[in-house]
């Protein structure tokens, strides 16, 4: 466990980390993100040292890592860059053995260590080990600064926008990747980036840093649906998939598949259609198949007589949207009205399709979740 108490960092009388508080669990994924110089490096890089904090203690298992010799306790720690940070004269083998050699293993173990982790990333060791960091694209590359960082088996690892400088197509894959191997190891990882699009896929928890302070501590789920700040929105917002239901219209969110019946219908025909359907509910169009009302079998029942069109029953007060409307404003009037749905029209007045309170909980959850099929 990493326990962060009343950490504050100052360069020149600027405040960069201000007063954090941050508890990461054994074998937690959580990632740090906020707008550019809001302290995330800097939040990271006093786990091991590389930045000394002003106030305030960082504890590993009840350990203060100031009492904690600097090498020693990197040793224990994985470090991911960016900027990768390969040695170019030294062979993937050397740069990946570069820990084990400190932690003293003997050659056969270190070279060991090498072949399963390069198996690990469908590198294979043959084709590999004996190349230089030149020789590599940079997927590749990185791939090696990340087993490079794996390969003392620290428990914890430190990751600085590890991807921030692939394209995007390598950089989906490392992350698919990685995630697979995080499941396999189980390691505490700290990532850091400003990809929400990442964060969300890759996190457990999500800390939103905003001017050195944290913003909200949340589960991807929890943080896209209860966004603690306007600024947490709006990196929402730059997300690429899934939508956020935000953006949503009720085009989204209805169901299409309605009955939908002319007023010329007589009340048994529609009676019968509607058993048929299992439903106890049809929408009623006019000879220019615009929209009218709707009828409901208790409705004909009621007020119908056999043999006759439903025309002289339909109920028009129903509540309508346009199918264009914002998902949440129908939403919002499914809630106020109190209707048990309202009726989708197009720009000519023409039935595009209903919602329910049930459509619409289907479609946000699936947006929330993805599709949980
Ligand atoms: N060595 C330093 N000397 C002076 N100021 C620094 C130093 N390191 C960082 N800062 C300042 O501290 C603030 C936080 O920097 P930090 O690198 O932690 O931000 P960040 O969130 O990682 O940003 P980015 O997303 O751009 O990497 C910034 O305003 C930065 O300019
Ligand atoms: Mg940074």
């Amino acid at each position: 466990m990493i326990t962060y108490t009343d950490i504050s960092k100052r360069y020149n009388d600027v405040t960069v980390v201000d007063k954090l508080n941050l508890t990461i669990n054994d074998g937690e994924f959580v990632v740090l993100i906020g707008p550019s110089g809001c302290g995330k490096t800097t939040t990271l890089k006093m786990i091991n040292r590389l930045v000394r904090m002003d106030e305030g203690t960082i504890h590993i298992d009840n350990e203060d890592i100031m009492d904690v010799d600097a090498v020693e306790l990197r040793r224990k720690i994985g470090y991911v860059i960016q900027q990768i940070g390969l040695f170019p004269n030294m062979t993937i083998e050397e740069n990946i053995s570069v820990v084990p050699k400190l932690l003293k293993w003997n050659k056969e173990k270190c070279r060991q260590r090498v072949y399963e982790l390069l198996t690990l990333v469908n590198m294979p060791y043959e084709e590999n080990a004996k190349k230089y960091p030149n020789q590599l694209s940079g997927g590749q590359q990185q791939r090696i600064g990340v087993l490079r960082a794996l390969a003392g088996e620290p428990p914890i690892i430190l990751m600085d926008e590890p991807f921030g400088a692939l394209d995007p197509i390598t950089r989906e894959s490392l992350q698919d990747e990685f995630k697979t191997l995080q499941k396999k190891l189980h390691k505490t990882i700290i990532f850091v980036t400003h990809d929400m699009d990442e964060a969300v896929k890759m996190a457990d928890r999500i800390v939103f840093m905003s001017k050195g302070k944290i913003l909200q501590v949340a589960s991807p789920e929890e943080m896209l649906d209860k966004p603690a700040d306007p600024i947490i929105s709006s990196f929402m917002g730059k997300r690429s998939t899934p939508r956020h239901y935000n953006e949503l219209t009720c085009a989204d969110v209805m169901r299409t598949k309605v009955l939908i019946v002319p007023e010329t219908k007589k009340t048994l025909e529609c009676i019968a259609l509607m058993k048929q359907r299992d439903l106890n509910t049809c929408v009623v169009v006019d000879m220019e198949d615009k929209f009218k009302g709707v009828v409901t079998i208790e409705n004909i029942k009621e007020h119908g007589k056999p043999g006759e069109e439903i025309s002289g029953i339909v109920d028009t007060g129903i509540e309508t949207v346009q199918v264009n409307t914002n998902a949440k404003n129908a939403f919002d009037k499914l809630n106020q009205t109190n209707a048990d749905y309202l009726v989708v029209l197009d720009h000519n007045k023409m039935v595009s399709g209903i919602i329910t309170k049930s459509s619409m909980t289907k479609a946000l959850a699936s947006v929330v979740w993805g599709d949980a099929n």
